[in-house]
């Protein structure tokens, strides 16, 4: 029989991840906690409709890459492939809006999307964002957009290019639409599959092809749709970001791949991402969503990033804290002393992490054992002239007594603190 595998597209966090993976998730939680932003988390599956409603029908997360399923009372469900359409379900089920606007929320959740494995694209991948809801105001664009910007920076990530666009009111993007369909009609035959779908269902989605870029180069730009009022709302956004000192691209082919946007539309890419993965986050202002599931009308804006995709990014940029052994101490009997053993674990757990060898293995073996852990300090307990502090990396060891210990084991802690480790 052969070991199960884990499903495609999925990774699991092993130990020597997991350092990255908290300073990753605390950093966030400490950038948006500065700007006000509480958290929330929903459920990993909500009624299809959710995403079918608020993605919209027509974009490829929708159409193919949801796991959708009947769950046993006979409902459709959905495996949460985004978190906006979530969180704002969650803060508008609640009236949170009515006791505070705008609501400031931000998430760490894992989401589930049915697409081709490959390098930074995953099945179940996370992300963390930020939500703003309740109020419509430039400022609320570009705070979201600052409060990733000083994530990034807090990671000490760089090379991050912030590329932004308008999407216009309903009116501009229906004049869009027109145009883009009037422009790609002709050029029907030449255009792949998919593109062909989208030209019936969702023509803005045409710009986002990468098999037919060609075409989207002399494609009419959505600027030259864009009402006065739409205008000045994009000019006050760039003027918030201008203050901020944060540099960004206007790219007027961005579109991004989920149809609930309105005006600002924005992606952080970098270039050591490549193809239809070089997006680090996303995100946007999402003014009618609201409606679409069924609440009164409220406004939004907000963003996601891939946790994995900026891990890997941190990685390479060798910002990611090391792996951590699982102790820093390892307390080692020799003959049998347990009741002492655990007494000082409890004692020395103040100071730093311990685990005990209890076992009746040889010392020489237990020290190996410490050793391989990655641990800087072994006690050892039951030797003839008392109790031993041992430093696995200089192999020096001193006799202490149980009045001594805790101070000695400081000590040998901060002068390895000073050190490079090895
Ligand atoms: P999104 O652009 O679909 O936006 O996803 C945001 C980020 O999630 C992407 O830029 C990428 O880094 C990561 N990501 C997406 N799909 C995958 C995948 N299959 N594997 C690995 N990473 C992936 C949203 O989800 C919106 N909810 C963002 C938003 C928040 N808009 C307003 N508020």
């Amino acid at each position: 029989m052969s070991p199960i595998a884990p499903p495609r597209g999925t990774r699991d966090l092993l130990p020597d991840e997991a350092p990255a993976w908290r300073w990753f998730h605390e950093a966030h939680a400490t950038v948006a906690g500065r700007h006000g932003y509480q958290l929330i988390d929903t459920p990993a599956f909500e009624a299809t409709e959710l995403f079918a409603r608020g993605v919209g029908s027509g974009t490829d997360i929708v159409d193919k890459e949801m796991y959708t399923f009947t769950d046993r009372g006979g409902r459709s469900m959905t495996l949460r492939p985004e978190g906006t359409a979530p969180a704002l379900r969650a803060v508008l089920g609640a009236r949170l809006e009515q006791q505070r606007r705008p609501v400031r929320v931000h998430y760490a959740m894992s989401m589930f999307r049915y697409d081709r494995p490959q390098a930074g694209r995953q099945r179940q991948f996370n992300q963390v964002g930020v939500e703003v809801i309740g109020e419509r105001d430039p400022c609320y664009d570009a705070e979201v957009i600052e409060v990733a910007w000083r994530f990034m920076a807090e990671l000490k990530i760089e090379g991050v290019d912030l590329q932004i666009n308008t999407l216009g009111d309903r009116d501009d993007r229906l004049r869009y639409r027109e145009a883009l369909v009037a422009y790609y009609t002709p050029l029907r035959d030449l255009l792949c599959e998919d593109c062909r779908r989208r030209l019936e269902v969702n023509p803005l989605r045409l710009l986002d092809c990468k098999k037919d870029a060609r075409y989207a180069e002399a494609a009419p730009l959505i600027g030259e749709h864009m009402s006065d009022v739409s205008r000045e709302y994009f000019a006050s956004v760039c003027a918030h970001l201008d203050d901020a000192d944060i540099p960004y691209t206007h790219n007027q082919r961005l579109v991004r791949g989920l149809d609930y946007y309105a005006h600002t539309a924005f992606e952080f890419w970098h270039a050591s991402l490549e193809g239809a993965q070089n997006a680090l986050g996303g995100g946007g202002r999402y003014d009618g969503l609201a409606e679409e599931l069924g609440f009164p009308a409220t406004p939004g804006v907000g963003y996601a990033l891939g946790v994995e995709r900026l891990l890997k990014l941190a990685a390479d940029q060798g910002v990611a804290p090391a792996p951590q052994p699982p102790a820093q101490l390892v307390i080692c009997t020799s003959g049998s002393a347990p009741a002492q053993a655990r007494r000082l674990a409890r004692e020395l757990r103040n100071r730093t992490s311990v685990v005990t060898d209890l076992t009746d293995r040889r010392l020489d073996k237990k020290l190996r054992n410490a050793d391989r852990l990655g641990a800087l300090l072994a006690l050892l307990i039951g030797l003839d002239e008392g109790l031993v502090l041992r430093n696995l990396r200089t192999r020096e060891q001193q006799v202490v007594t149980e009045e001594t210990v805790l101070d000695a084991v400081s000590a040998e802690l901060l002068q390895a603190a000073r050190e490079p480790v090895r």
